[in-house]
């Protein structure tokens, strides 16, 4: 999907569309992230218990532009000021991303600047470029591997330079945020079930249930979380169902599912021989997770990268960086508007220099 054009410097747009988040964000390379605007649709889609695809369609067609204005002016920007703008085309809900996709390229169209295509989980897997280095940490740099934890993914992928990816292990069956979402309902959790799940988890006995941590006691870096489910869902049938009983539960889940991730990721660290690990995608977030890997990390001598929370599930900074990055390596978009709702990240064409292009990241 992409062509090579002399690059212009300057500020990108970046437009995130592809599920139930309507994200926009500039960044300019040397100067950072300039601004970022995010809508949720989470109170919508609440009473079905999942996202209901049209209606997210028809929520960021509401939304995009008034977040487009809002983000220009946090930005101090004049829409004529943007060098390029940048769209998550895929992979996602085919009607949300058209609708960021129409946007993005009809824009770009009438500015006479690039447009540029980005895989969503390509923004997942930048966006702790959007952070600074913590104190004595090196800046973020291939090699490195990337776990990316979603509601669509579970992957662990080896990145050799920026844009070249290879997929080390992927999930079989349900992504992680998809066992996080199910395991939530069906003990009456509210929609998201991640964060709610995670939160009751914080006073579960984590001794009370022991779940089996899924595919570990063989070797490979594939994941598979559905018998998990089933696990948990026994175990609520069979339980008094009190609130305590619930939070043991969920305490429980959400070891079973943290260690196994922890141990794949170690795996993956192992088999490449890379001592860098990114973080990132929306069960990312997840505190428990986070701090697992970061304690591995100092015990092991591997180094973790996790963007803020705010950036681990869907935004519009990590499709202006993304894009930013694309732009500097001179690889845009054609004149077509073309979304891939099945997309595959190994299909990317890789940064020739391997430079990101960025300079220094100032985040807002
Ligand atoms: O990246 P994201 O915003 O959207 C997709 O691309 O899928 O990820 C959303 C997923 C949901 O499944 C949500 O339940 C999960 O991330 N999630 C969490 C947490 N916050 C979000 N899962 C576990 N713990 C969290 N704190
Ligand atoms: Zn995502």
């Amino acid at each position: 999907m992409t062509d090579s054009k002399t690059p212009a410097p300057g500020p990108v747009l970046g437009i995130e569309s592809s599920c139930d988040e309507t994200g926009v964000a500039v960044y300019e390379p040397g100067r950072g992230l300039l601004a970022h605007a995010l809508y949720s649709q989470i109170a919508l889609h609440a009473e079905y218990g999942g996202v209901v695809p049209e209606l997210a369609s028809r929520d960021h067609v509401r939304k995009l532009l008034p977040l487009l204005r809002q983000t220009l002016a946090d930005a101090e920007l004049k829409v004529s000021d943007l060098a390029a703008v940048a769209y998550t085309a895929g992979p996602g809900l085919i009607g949300a991303l058209l609708v960021g996709a129409s946007v993005a390229r009809s824009l770009a169209w009438a500015l006479e600047v690039p447009a540029i295509a980005i895989h969503h989980m390509e923004g997942h897997l930048l966006a702790p470029l959007l952070e600074e280095p913590a104190p004595g940490t090196e800046p973020l740099a291939p090699p490195f591997v990337a776990l990316l934890v979603s509601g669509g993914h579970s992957m662990l992928v080896a990145v050799d330079k920026i844009g070249s990816y290879a997929i080390l292990g992927d999930t079989l069956d349900d992504a992680a945020g998809e066992a996080f979402d199910k395991t939530a309902k069906l003990m009456g959790l509210p929609y998201p079930g991640g964060p709610a799940l995670a939160r009751i988890a914080e006073t579960g006995n984590p001794k009370a249930f022991r779940f089996s941590r899924p595919m570990t006691d063989r070797p490979g870096l594939d994941f598979s979380f559905s018998g998990l489910k089933t696990q948990v869902l026994l175990a609520w049938r069979d339980s008094d169902h009190a609130e305590s009983t619930k939070a043991n539960i969920a305490r429980g889940f959400e070891e079973a599912i943290v260690e196994t991730l922890a141990i794949k990721c170690r795996r993956a660290l192992a088999r490449t021989g890379y001592k860098r690990l990114v973080v990132s995608g929306g069960v990312g977030a997840n505190k428990r997770l986070r701090a697992q890997l970061a304690a591995a990390g100092q015990q092991e001598g591997f180094q973790t990268y996790f963007p803020r929370l705010a950036f681990c599930t869907d935004n519009g900074a990590m499709i202006a960086l993304a894009g930013s990055i694309r732009l500097a390596a001179g690889q845009t978009t054609g004149p077509e508007i073309r979304v891939l709702p099945r997309w595959d990240l190994q299909s990317l064409a890789g940064l020739e220099t391997g430079d990101s292009g960025l300079g220094r990241a100032v985040p807002a």
